[in-house]
């Protein structure tokens, strides 16, 4: 048992901002937050208790919950973005994918990316591998050791792709299942099932892997209804379906409320009303969009018709693994789209967009993302001195403001996953 002293700011719900100063979080042996409050409680009255906040510029968010990145993309991040989505694929992404055939190779992108996960403050993510699976347990590996969160994915494609990124239907199950043997002695890793989208997976790969997620109780990850060219694509290779969430849906990748689909920018109509009734969460990544022209996401009607929207930087198509970059986009480009559209669409609040990232994100891992008693403790110290020297007068509120859009790595002096305070992973 831990207590924790300090200036905590957090979203409980989307609407608004709580703010404790010079209070407590009491954390349990396993990390899970007991009490928060003003007071120490009878009976704890003599236990050592931590500071968080001893500087004058110091607060305490909860950790970044990154819901769609891409490791494998790492080396191309913040370039290779003048392509629309397919031809971005086939130029920059499968070929430097191809490489982690080679296990040396992964280790050395994929140590820089939990490395950097971790520089900017994202302790949980839900992640795509590989059609590699020796490369991608690598990467569980290097999750587990850091003491990080992570839904790894061995990724399922076999049309429509460079042959050496294809695998095989038939073997994609006893891969999975390898997969979830290695990370069984992992507390915090764990395996999702990941078809990359359906224009790369024949219906055997995605019924294999349907039946593989149900069989298993895994969650699954994928991409929809990204781009124009792409969904033209999907209604060219599915014809019979009314839309692009139906092909997952007829696989049964969307049966167990525990699917995230990644951006969905022109998912609506019937498409939305499936990934509704099947509790499906979108996960909203917005410097991607705006980087490969995509589009933007009515995050807006998602929220309104009680979808839950997490945000993902999918780097590479996103430039920054930063999540309060991806924040700021998520608001900055919610207010493109409601000047637009004539005002009609409220754009993303504040408060929204940091419980997206937060506490949304977080639901995946399971009572993750805010400083709740019955929540994990993962939190960041920030220390936003540098960016405010002249005035410490700045409000709790005014300094997540600040922090979201003008803080960095730099600004984070200690990271918590799960009760533990997460050091530097070692490249
Ligand atoms: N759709 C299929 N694969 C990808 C990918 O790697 N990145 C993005 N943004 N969309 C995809
Ligand atoms: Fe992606």
């Amino acid at each position: 048992m831990t207590i924790y002293k300090g200036n905590f700011v957090w979203t409980s719900s989307p609407k608004q901002f709580e703010s404790l100063e010079q209070g407590y979080v009491i954390v349990d042996d396993k990390g899970v937050i007991s009490h928060v409050g003003t007071h120490i409680p009878p009976g704890y009255e003599n236990a050592p208790v931590v500071e968080l906040c001893s500087g004058a510029g110091e607060y305490v968010i909860p950790a970044m919950n990154d819901l769609h990145v891409h490791a494998p993309q790492y080396r191309n991040q913040g370039m290779a973005l003048d392509l629309e989505l397919l031809p971005w694929l086939n130029t920059y992404t499968f070929p430097e994918e191809s490489k982690f055939s080679d296990p040396d190779y992964a280790q050395s992108i994929y140590s820089r990316f939990v490395y950097n996960l971790w520089k900017n403050g994202t302790m949980r993510a839900a992640v795509f591998a590989t059609i590699h699976p020796e490369a991608t347990k690598l990467l569980a590996t290097l999750f587990d050791r850091a003491g990080m969160g992570a839904y790894i994915g061995l990724v399922g494609m076999d049309r429509n792709c460079p042959q050496e990124l294809r695998n095989e239907a038939n073997t994609i199950e006893a891969q999975i299942i390898d997969l979830i043997h290695h990370t069984k002695s992992m507390p915090l890793v764990s395996t999702i099932v990941t078809p990359r989208f359906v224009p790369a997976c024949t219906p055997t790969m995605l019924s294999i892997m349907g039946k593989v997620a149900q069989e298993h109780h895994l969650p699954v990850q994928s991409h929809l209804s990204e781009n124009k060219s792409e969904i033209a694509w999907v209604a060219q290779l599915e014809p019979e379906s009314p839309s692009y969430a139906h092909v997952y849906d007829k696989y049964g990748l969307m049966s167990d409320s525990s699917t995230i689909m990644a951006h969905c920018c022109y998912s609506q109509g019937e498409e939305l009303q499936l990934l509704r009734q099947r509790h499906v969460m979108i996960i909203h990544c917005p410097t991607s969009n705006v980087n490969l022209g995509s589009g933007i996401a009515p995050v807006r009607q998602f929220i309104d018709q009680g979808i839950r929207v997490a945000l993902g930087s999918d780097v590479s198509g996103g430039h920054q693994l930063s999540m309060f970059r991806v924040i700021q986009y998520a608001i900055q480009m919610s207010k493109l789209k409601w000047a637009f559209t004539d005002k009609q669409m409220p754009y993303l609040t504040l408060s929204e967009a940091f419980h997206a990232a937060t506490k949304v994100g977080g639901s995946l891992f399971g009572k993750v993302g805010s400083f709740e008693p019955g929540y994990a403790f993962d939190a960041l110290v920030i220390d936003d001195s540098a960016l405010s020297g002249w005035d410490k007068q700045y409000s709790p509120l005014q300094r997540v403001e600040r922090c979201v859009y003008l803080a960095d790595d730099r600004q984070i002096v200690r990271r918590y996953c799960q009760g533990r305070e997460i050091p530097e992973p070692q490249i």
